[in-house]
């Protein structure tokens, strides 16, 4: 990994006060993801939505040579909190260790000024060799990883559904195994549009690529028909 990026991203010198947990927004199939970690010897991933780093997780205990880039604005404020934890059952309560939190303390510690970034740097501290976390946006930020001269081997996103990033990413890194999560997501009101489905078999179209998916995982494989 180019020490540039490494320089750019620092992380904090001490592990943030906050108690570190576990908690993956898992809608299923990140087998597939593992998977092609091992399988393609993955060494250098880009994660475009980490929230509180449960996926981060997953990656990087996989596989113990693997370095996480992850992007997340890291933005959420108050209400957003509350949404998520007055709906912690749909968000996938049996996927969070609240690391031995009550439930007040879990949420107060999540309310706190900075919690998503701080919290999120606690989550990951261990790996802390192998995660760098960018504070900002994708798409803006895929250049800005492009430019200090990295290559994935995977992109996985797991942020908005509009997934205007997939050209940039292609652009930018044409052999880099892409994939991403929300295959069955729809916006309330709208239960038939799965802007992902749609977005990412429109790409894979384009560029003469397969899609491969299991539950809410997806990512695209070199091949001309796509089937999923
Ligand atoms: C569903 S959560 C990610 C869950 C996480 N991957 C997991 O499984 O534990 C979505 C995240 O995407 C982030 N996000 C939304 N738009 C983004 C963008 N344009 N670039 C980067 N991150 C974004 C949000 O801040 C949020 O943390």
């Amino acid at each position: 990994m180019d020490r540039r990026i490494r320089d750019a991203f620092p992380l904090p010198a001490e592990r943030p006060d906050f108690a570190p947990f576990s908690w993956k927004l898992d809608g299923g199939g990140r087998d597939l993801i593992l998977d092609l970690i091992t399988s393609r010897d993955v060494r250098v991933m880009i994660e475009v939505g980490v929230l509180y780093g449960g996926s981060a997780l997953q990656w990087l205990r996989h596989k113990t040579d693997l370095t996480l880039i992850g992007i997340d604005p890291w933005a959420f404020d108050a209400d957003q909190v509350r949404y998520w934890w007055g709906n912690r059952h749909a968000y996938g309560i049996d996927n969070l260790d609240a690391g031995g939190l009550s439930d007040d303390a879990f949420l107060n510690q999540l309310l706190r000024p900075e919690a998503a970034y701080f919290a999120t740097i606690s989550n990951l501290w261990d790996f802390r060799d192998r995660f760098v976390p960018i504070r900002g946006r994708s798409p803006e930020m895929l250049h800005t990883v492009a430019a200090l001269g990295v290559v994935p081997d995977l992109v996985y996103f797991d942020s908005d559904k509009e997934l205007v990033d997939l050209d940039v990413c292609r652009a930018s890194w044409p052999s880099a195994i892409i994939s991403g999560d929300d295959w069955w997501w729809s916006p309330e009101g709208q239960p038939d549009a799965y802007p992902v489905q749609k977005a990412v078999q429109d790409f894979a179209a384009k560029h003469g690529l397969t899609v491969m998916n299991h539950a809410a995982t997806w990512y695209l494989a070199p091949g001309a028909a796509a089937e999923v």
